[in-house]
């Protein structure tokens, strides 16, 4: 039977969705599993800024995407995009309990770069499939493992909340504190193939993270202090790819952040800065020095 829903809690009425940039803080990776997948223990946090995606009915009956913002040519305008993928895959997951999900139109504002580190695509597909959760709660769980099968970063941004993440990077669990911390994200413009980083390890055996703090971190200068003995167990591989990434880290260390580091496989990179004011002089010191980079100046997020 199917339960066909009224128009007005339809999931696909009018909305605007933020698909904020995560940030891997801390990565290190602690295994191997039997099918080439790394295991992760990581600090994720989210940015305020992020992709959007505005969300209609379909005038027929297919879905329909439509490509806007500064990086809106570097993603796939058609099925392949992952927006229309994880569409896909909460329609299947909708059915199997019976429920319809109308064809939409979607406007994808793309702000952030693609293959960077900060999850881009995997944030778009989260935002599409976690609105499909919200609409339906009893979804939640499947919809989040549709996620995973469409990457490995999709789970922890359909969570949407900063958190200490393992396995592949599926098992999340929330961070109690995390201050709005100044930060600016720099990308030199250099797209990462993430196996191609995994490949170069030399290690994959690191020890996992030291244990969070309790009570999370009151502060930027708390975080930083953590954040020092930490790593990002990819950052060197990367490097050896594209070298502006230490550049990048070089450069906000430079502007006063407290503290720089690469996200995820990169190539984006993030500083943490004591207050907006020197952030924002280091945003455009950098966009100075770097005119063919991407640079911008957010803060830590800690919304869903
Ligand atoms: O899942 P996603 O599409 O983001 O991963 C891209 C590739 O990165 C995978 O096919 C795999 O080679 C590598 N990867 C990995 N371990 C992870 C995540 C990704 O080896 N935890």
């Amino acid at each position: 039977m199917s339960l066909a829903l009224p128009e007005a809690e339809a999931p696909v009425r009018a909305a605007d969705l933020a698909a904020r940039a995560k940030i891997n803080l801390a990565l290190h990776v602690v295994g191997r599993r039997a099918d080439g997948y790394h295991l992760l223990d990581s600090l994720v946090a989210f940015a305020e800024i992020g992709d959007r995606l505005a969300l209609e009915p379909a005038a027929g009956e297919a879905d329909e995407l439509e490509l806007d913002g500064p990086f809106a040519a570097a993603v796939p305008a058609g099925a392949d995009n992952l927006v229309l993928r994880a569409l896909a895959a909460a329609r299947e997951v909708a059915s199997q309990a019976h429920l319809d999900l109308p064809a939409a139109r979607i406007r994808l504002i793309k702000r952030l770069p693609p293959a960077s580190g900060i999850g881009g695509g995997s944030a778009d597909a989260a935002a599409l499939l976690a609105h499909v959760a919200a609409w339906h709660p009893a979804l939640r769980a499947p919809l989040r493992q549709a996620g995973l099968r469409l990457g490995a970063d999709v789970p922890m941004c359909f969570d949407g909340v900063p958190a200490r993440v393992f396995g592949i990077g599926e098992a999340g669990k929330p961070v109690a504190v995390l201050p709005a911390a100044p930060t600016v994200l720099v990308n030199c413009g250099t797209p990462v193939s993430t196996p191609d980083v995994f490949r170069r390890l030399a290690r994959r055996d690191h020890p996992p993270l030291p244990p969070l703090p309790v009570r999370g971190f009151p502060d930027v200068g708390a975080l930083a202090t953590w954040l020092a003995p930490t790593r990002n167990d990819l950052e060197a591989a990367a490097v050896e790819l594209v070298p502006a990434i230490a550049e990048g880290v070089a450069d906000l260390c430079e502007a006063g952040a407290l503290f720089a580091r690469m996200s995820g496989s990169g190539a984006t990179v993030f500083g943490l800065f004591a207050d907006d004011e020197t952030s924002a002089r280091a945003a455009r010191d950098l966009a100075e020095r770097h005119p063919g980079w991407w640079v911008a100046q957010t803060r830590l997020s800690s919304l869903s």
